[in-house]
């Protein structure tokens, strides 16, 4: 396979935001290193995070200038030394810097292949919004049957996933999504769906669990509805795993920990758990190949933008004007 010198690629130029993403198209094309593939990319996952690395925001991100991007989907074409079991001509996913762009460097180790008779676009969401749903429900946020779990933004990329999976393991499932997002939360098999954008959220969860509040609150709301989360979390037994903040910053006091929300709060990052607990997310992959196979998350369906309407992409997802997942083609 020949792999040109250089390629189109979207280059985040400053930390204003996805506005200043720019498509160039002189970027070299990167060559894999030790234990490292190169692909080229079919289809590029976009994702919250992506809003805040352009920002800024992103802990450890990277400094502009840029290759934007980091979830992609695609076909081998080099292989770097110390490769084995991953061919030219493998369709996989993974994550890694510059996914905006034709090609990009994976490492071998985390790429996984794309289902057989999925489309690589339709892959997107394996490896960053399933694994992130998975880990906020089961290792981090113990769920069980019969239990009443709260998902924000459910009608989102991680959100869909997160009320399939809870619907699977027998929870009840009160999501909330912006209005006009709500018919497809309820096809996915929410019990109940509320206005995300509601000053009611926690007193309309409250009521609906009889004063009890709900077992588990996947929190990604930040904002204003990171405290309504809090007061929607049952008291003592509650869980509430803090995986986003696409509101902006919240805080809880030590005072109120004692004296106003007596629960559980869970922080989870997919990165920090990829590293620093391996063998909980060996068993998260596992599960979620188990749940491909059962045909609970089943093949994705993106809606797919050309790259160089990436910023228009990313602005569409700031705005909550999204449903599902995005994805780029180079
Ligand atoms: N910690 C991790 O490792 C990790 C990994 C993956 C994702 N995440 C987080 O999970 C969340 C979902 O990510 P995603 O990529 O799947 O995105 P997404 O859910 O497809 O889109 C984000 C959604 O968040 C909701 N939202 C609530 N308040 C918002 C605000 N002030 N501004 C913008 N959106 C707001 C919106 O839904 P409604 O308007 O319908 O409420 C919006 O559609 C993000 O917060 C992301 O950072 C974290």
């Amino acid at each position: 396979m020949t792999v040109p010198a250089t390629m189109r690629a979207l280059q985040q130029t400053s930390w204003n935001g996805p506005q200043d993403l720019r498509l160039i198209t002189d970027a070299q094309v990167p060559s894999p290193g030790p234990g490292e593939i190169l692909i080229r990319v079919t289809a590029a996952g976009v994702n919250f995070a992506d809003i805040d690395q352009a920002h800024g925001r992103f802990a450890g991100g990277p400094q502009p200038p840029y290759l934007a991007g980091f979830e992609g989907a695609g076909v081998v074409v080099a292989v770097g030394e110390g490769v084995a079991g991953l061919e030219p001509g493998a369709h996989v996913i993974g994550v890694g810097g510059g996914a905006f762009a034709e090609y990009m460097v994976l490492y071998a180790g985390g790429a996984l292949p794309v289902p057989a008779g999925w489309a690589d676009e339709q892959a997107l969401g394996m490896v960053v919004n399933w694994p992130t749903a998975l880990a906020a429900l089961k290792p981090q946020g113990h769920l069980t049957a019969g239990q009443t779990v709260l998902i924000h933004a459910a009608a989102g990329g991680t959100g869909q996933a997160a009320v399939k999976m809870a619907k699977h393991y027998g929870a009840r499932v009160i999501a909330t999504a912006s209005p006009g997002k709500h018919e497809v939360v309820r096809a996915l098999g929410a019990d109940h769906v509320l206005d995300s954008r509601s000053a009611d959220l926690a007193a309309d969860v409250l009521r609906l669990t009889d004063g009890a509040g709900a077992d588990l609150v996947l929190e990604s709301g930040g904002g204003v509805t990171f405290a309504a989360s809090l007061a929607a979390a049952k008291q003592v037994t509650g869980r509430v795993v803090v995986y986003g903040v696409a509101g902006g910053e919240a805080a809880i006091t030590n005072w109120e920990l004692v004296y106003k929300h007596q629960i559980h709060i869970i922080g989870l990052n997919l990165g920090t758990l990829i590293q620093a607990a391996p063998h909980i997310f060996g068993e998260v992959t596992e599960e979620l190949s188990a749940l491909i196979s059962a045909g609970v998350l089943t093949p994705g369906q993106p809606t797919m933008y050309e790259l160089g309407d990436g910023p228009k992409a990313l602005a569409t997802l700031a705005a909550r004007a999204t449903i599902g997942k995005l994805a780029l083609v180079p």
